[in-house]
């Protein structure tokens, strides 16, 4: 199951300049399953133009930063988690609520200024989902009884192709794959792609799982190759 948002070969490179039409969209953007970002770990992950850490405390608490350490443009989400704090993987500085620098271990007696701080975006978890938004939106996230978050994967085809796949319009689809009633919540990536959040029926069996992976990749497969055909 892997997160949302583009593999980095180079860690600290800077954010890609954003496509040409990406937008930051305004309400709550599916980036992830929260069983994906266990505790005490950080992943990237993509909310329109900008790239994400999302990662867990110790305690549990969900957060979603900037991708960039404000110290030499590390990504944080290459970073390492100790307790309530996230940490940069190059000089080992460390971040905590609100992504206020706390900790330069080069100077281990200096308070860092107010003004090391990394971005914060709003985040929340309803579903299983881990929903992200650049301003906190009115209302919480949507919430979807009787089922469960069950895996996420990355398209290579616009999210208009693949909603269109599924038999839909926008971003949140409830419909029947595999013979199973499900909700298949989009998220527009970058590059003209889109990752699929999958939420199954509660209580599946393992036989029903395995049915409904194998459509979905069938149809991540025929909405690529029809998007190759089209390119
Ligand atoms: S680049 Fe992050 S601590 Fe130096």
């Amino acid at each position: 199951m892997g997160m949302m948002g583009a593999a980095c070969s180079d860690p600290c490179a800077s954010a890609p300049t954003p496509d040409t039409g990406d937008t930051v969209p305004t309400d709550w953007t599916p980036a992830a399953l929260s069983d994906d970002i266990p505790v005490a770990s950080a992943a990237p992950g993509q909310l329109g133009p900008h790239d994400l850490a999302i990662w867990r405390s110790a305690s549990g608490r969900i957060a979603a930063w900037a991708d960039r350490c404000p110290h030499r443009g590390m990504r944080l989400s290459h970073g390492f988690v100790r307790g309530e704090r996230l940490s940069c993987i190059y000089h080992g500085w460390g971040y905590g609520e609100g992504g206020q620098c706390v900790r330069i271990p080069a100077h281990p007696e200096l308070t860092p200024p107010e003004a090391i701080r990394v971005p914060v975006f709003s985040v929340a978890e309803a579903s299983g989902v881990i929903w992200v938004a650049e301003e906190a939106p009115d209302g919480p996230p949507p919430e979807f009884p009787g089922v469960v978050a069950f895996r996420s994967l990355q398209v290579s085809a616009a999210p208009e192709a693949l909603a269109a796949a599924l038999g839909g319009t926008g971003t949140v689809i409830e419909t029947v794959l595999g013979g199973a009633q499900v909700v298949a919540l989009i998220q527009p990536l970058r590059g003209g792609a889109a990752g699929l959040h999958l939420l199954a029926p509660e209580g599946s069996d393992p036989a029903a799982l395995d049915a409904l992976s194998a459509e979905v990749e069938a149809l991540r497969r025929r909405v690529e190759a029809a998007e190759e055909m089209t390119a």
